[in-house]
């Protein structure tokens, strides 16, 4: 049995080995923590940081009982680990922060969407599609133009296309590989914000100022943070980002990706059940980042200050831009973060910089 607080010197164990294992393990240690990295593989940006790396598939009975044994406390820093990887580790006695429910419903976007109306949090209307003919009767009921989404597996846009007209409707489920699908109306939004949020084990919650988003081609390109907000429109985010926790029962960081329409209505977009990109910014922007507030919460330690100490424009560095580091090691108002990963491909995170200016107070 784990007793929380977990003292320093304990073992957190993470599912996923990328950048945001890298990033989580670099904060775990700087309180005192080991973290043990179990990726299918051997040497990614989060084992090269981490005390202990275990290399095998999430399926893998024997090197989940190896995590399971080791670790205090097991986390995880991507979605698509498979639910019963979470439900072994359970079984084996391990405790699992954020709840496997919080995955799972984040796992699929016709679950989620449903799961965020039934909380009372808006999103665009939606309809589910199985096959060619749901998606014609969707554009009955939610007119044209749709984006029709695979409900599992799709991330920086990938799994999307979007249908002009029901006629079209073979042809775009054929493009996503006829896999159970969603059908979405246009969010018709004005701008992508995001809202980084936290929950620890006593209920305590602390919310991060609300970011800009600026995708490219469906990735994140670029984050301001605070965004320029009316009071109105912060407290509705704020509002949305307590039910949420609330509503999934939830410990540790969440990452909220919502649109603002041009009435000036917040909808949910999707919410990811762990650390996010549009909380990169945090390292260098806040008094205590992302990385460790997930750590604190996980380990059942009391959360931290989440107030913005600068105005930050969070840059991602794809695929070659990370090939610039020594013109941006150059900027004296920039703070670079490089996730030591070995292949440059085009679209790849490889890194992102945080240029930091001063906080105009009537920003926030
Ligand atoms: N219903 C929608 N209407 C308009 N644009 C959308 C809609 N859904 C998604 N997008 C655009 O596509 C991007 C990626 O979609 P999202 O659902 O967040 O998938 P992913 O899991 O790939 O991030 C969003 O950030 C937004 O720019
Ligand atoms: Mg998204």
């Amino acid at each position: 049995m784990t007793t929380f607080p977990l003292s320093p010197g304990s073992t957190i164990g993470i599912l996923g080995g990328g950048q945001l294992g890298r990033m989580l393990a670099m904060a775990a240690a700087r309180l005192g923590f080991d973290v043990a990295i179990l990726s299918p593989e051997a040497d990614g940006p989060a084992a090269r940081v981490a005390a202990h790396s275990i290399v095998g598939d999430y399926q893998d009975p024997v090197a989940l009982k190896a995590l399971a044994d080791i670790s205090d406390v097991i986390t995880f820093e991507f979605e698509n680990v498979p639910a019963p990887a979470l439900a072994e580790l359970q079984r084996l006695g391990a405790e699992v922060a954020p709840p496997a429910r919080a995955l799972a419903v984040s796992q699929d976007r016709l679950v989620e969407k449903t799961f965020l109306n039934e909380a009372g949090i808006p999103t665009v209307t939606f309809a589910r599609v199985d096959e060619a003919p749901d998606l014609r009767a969707a554009f009955q009921k939610l007119g044209a133009p749709l984006l029709l989404k695979t409900r599992q597996g799709g991330y920086d846009g990938k799994g999307q296309v979007w249908v002009d007209r029901a006629g079209g409707a073979d042809i775009a489920m054929g493009a996503l590989g006829d896999r159970p699908s969603i059908a979405e109306s246009p969010a018709d939004f004005r701008r992508e914000l995001a809202i980084i949020a936290a929950r620890g084990r006593d209920g305590e919650i602390a919310l991060y100022p609300l970011t800009e988003s600026h995708h490219e081609g469906g990735i994140l390109r670029r984050t301001t943070a605070p965004a320029k907000a009316s009071r109105r429109l912060l407290a509705e985010a704020e509002r949305i980002a307590a039910t949420l926790l609330g509503a999934l029962d939830y410990v540790g960081v969440i990452g909220v990706e919502l649109f603002e329409r041009d009435d000036g209505r917040l909808l949910v977009n999707e919410f990811a059940p762990r650390v996010h990109n549009t909380g990169h910014w945090t390292l260098d922007g806040c008094e205590v980042d992302q990385f460790e507030q997930h750590i604190r919460a996980i380990a059942g330690w009391p959360l931290g200050p989440t107030a913005a100490i600068h105005h930050v424009e969070m840059t991602n560095l794809l695929g070659e831009d990370v090939n610039g580091w020594a013109r941006l090691a150059r900027e004296t108002e920039s703070r670079l973060w490089l996730y030591g990963k070995r292949d440059a491909l085009a679209g790849r995170k490889m890194g992102h910089v945080n240029r930091l200016s001063r906080l105009d107070p009537q920003a926030t």
